[in-house]
């Protein structure tokens, strides 16, 4: 039988995590060719993830400059795929998520008629400038894709919602908490060693990320201010902020918390260390999206720096908190959790809604039924609670 041709494309380091997994599942079975293509939206910090998984591009259109806006990146992914697509002409192209990649990974395929499988699909916050501009590229995405790869039921319902057929959804788990099973060690040691010698049982450490375009100017002002004075009020708490590369927030967190003892500010971490990190905090501060999906398998409290949250399983499991982004509610939220043992507590149970390590492996299965490769449709997965 002639080989299923399927084509991962992805540009930015949530996504890297997110495929690498599903790329290495692919790889495995005889019936399928994989090809895989970077778009480099994001640079050292896709190349990270790549490497740590051992995934071999097949392409790398490596658009990135800095200053780029929404438009640059369309623009230069679309006309970049263009050629590749082409030239592979694959059964199936897989995008991820809601970045510009993703929409316009699955622009580029439509316009040439190829098929669109849609990895984390479904989420949804109900205000399409926030998170912005990704709630607009997954309902676009949505209307583009012929299969949907849906991690929880709560992101089936969506995409029922919204029209797609439910033969096109095949509930999966997310292939985050796949990533992060492969990585997470108890006795893990860093190769920084600011990150080794941080007194992690007598000290509150808080690990913060943040980066999101809706939180850019006034909220992530904000935002760094709470913390900041956070810090001032709470000597025995340790920030450590590893930076995201876009150099208007690296400019904003050097201004506001660049001389403080207890901040910490690093450059991005490889995603091993990152989520070992994660492990021995005490306390997670983000406005990120993936982080939402692995902190509470690690029984992780996390307050999140948003106004809404397209992922509100955790939430309901009670280890999230959507905090919304003034420098009052960080700092309340935050000093609730640090000095009340009790509140602390009821936030701090490790539930596991997003996945169960083995969506990869639901995610090829549903391709080969798809395509009439293998007669039983995978068992949907189910949310459990550890
Ligand atoms: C992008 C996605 C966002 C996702 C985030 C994950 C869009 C519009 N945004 O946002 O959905 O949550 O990635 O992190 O798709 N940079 C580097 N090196 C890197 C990565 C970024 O220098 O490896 C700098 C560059 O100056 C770049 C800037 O960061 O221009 C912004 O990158 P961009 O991909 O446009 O937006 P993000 O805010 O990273
Ligand atoms: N992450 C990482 N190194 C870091 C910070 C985050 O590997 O220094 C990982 C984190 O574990 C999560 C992902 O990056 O899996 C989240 O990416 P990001 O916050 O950039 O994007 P979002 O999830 O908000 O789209």
């Amino acid at each position: 039988m002639k080989k299923l041709k399927v084509m991962t494309i992805f540009g930015t380091r949530p996504e890297a995590i997110k495929m690498c997994p599903l790329v290495k599942k692919l790889e495995e079975y005889k019936e399928i060719e994989s090809k895989v293509c970077l778009t480099a939206q994001h640079r050292e910090m896709l190349d990270m993830v790549v490497k740590l998984f051992d995934v071999k591009p097949d392409y790398d259109l490596n658009v990135m400059q800095h200053g780029q806006t929404i438009t640059d990146i369309t623009v230069k992914v679309l006309k970049g795929l263009e050629e590749v697509l082409n030239k592979e002409k694959p059964d199936i192209v897989l995008v991820h998520g809601d970045t510009s990649t993703t929409f316009v990974g699955a622009l580029a395929a439509f316009y040439q008629k190829i098929k669109v499988g849609h990895v984390e699909a479904g989420l949804r916050s109900g205000n399409i400038y926030s998170p912005y501009p990704e709630e607009m590229n997954r309902k676009l995405t949505s209307n583009l894709a012929n299969i949907n790869f849906a991690p929880t039921e709560g992101n089936y319902n969506n995409l029922i919602k919204a029209g797609v057929d439910k033969k096109d959804i095949f509930i999966t788990g997310n292939t985050v908490i796949d990533a992060l099973l492969s990585v997470v060690k108890e006795d893990y040691v860093f190769e920084n060693d600011l990150l080794n010698n941080i007194d992690y049982k007598n000290k509150k450490v808080v690990v913060m990320t943040c980066h999101r375009r809706e939180n850019w100017g006034k909220p992530m002002e904000d935002i760094f201010t709470g913390v900041k004075e956070l810090c001032e009020e709470n000597k025995e708490i340790e920030v450590v902020f590893p930076v995201h590369l876009n150099p208007k927030i690296k400019e904003l967190a050097n201004n506001i918390l660049g001389d403080k003892d207890n901040i910490h500010l690093i450059e991005p971490l490889d995603y091993e260390p990152f989520v070992n990190l994660l492990n021995k905090a005490y306390l997670i501060l983000t406005d990120s999206g993936g982080i939402q999906e692995e902190a509470p398998s690690l029984g992780k409290p996390i307050l999140v720096m948003r106004t809404e949250t397209e992922r509100p399983e955790a939430e309901q499991a009670g280890t999230v908190k959507v905090i919304g982004v003034t420098k009052e509610n960080i700092k309340a939220e935050a000093n609730l959790l640090l000095n009340n043992d009790n509140e602390y507590k009821k936030m701090e149970n490790a539930v596991n809604p997003y996945g169960d390590g083995t969506a990869a492996q639901r995610t090829v299965e549903a391709l080969l039924y798809y395509f009439g490769q293998k007669n039983e449709r995978p068992q949907d997965y189910k949310i459990h609670l550890l």
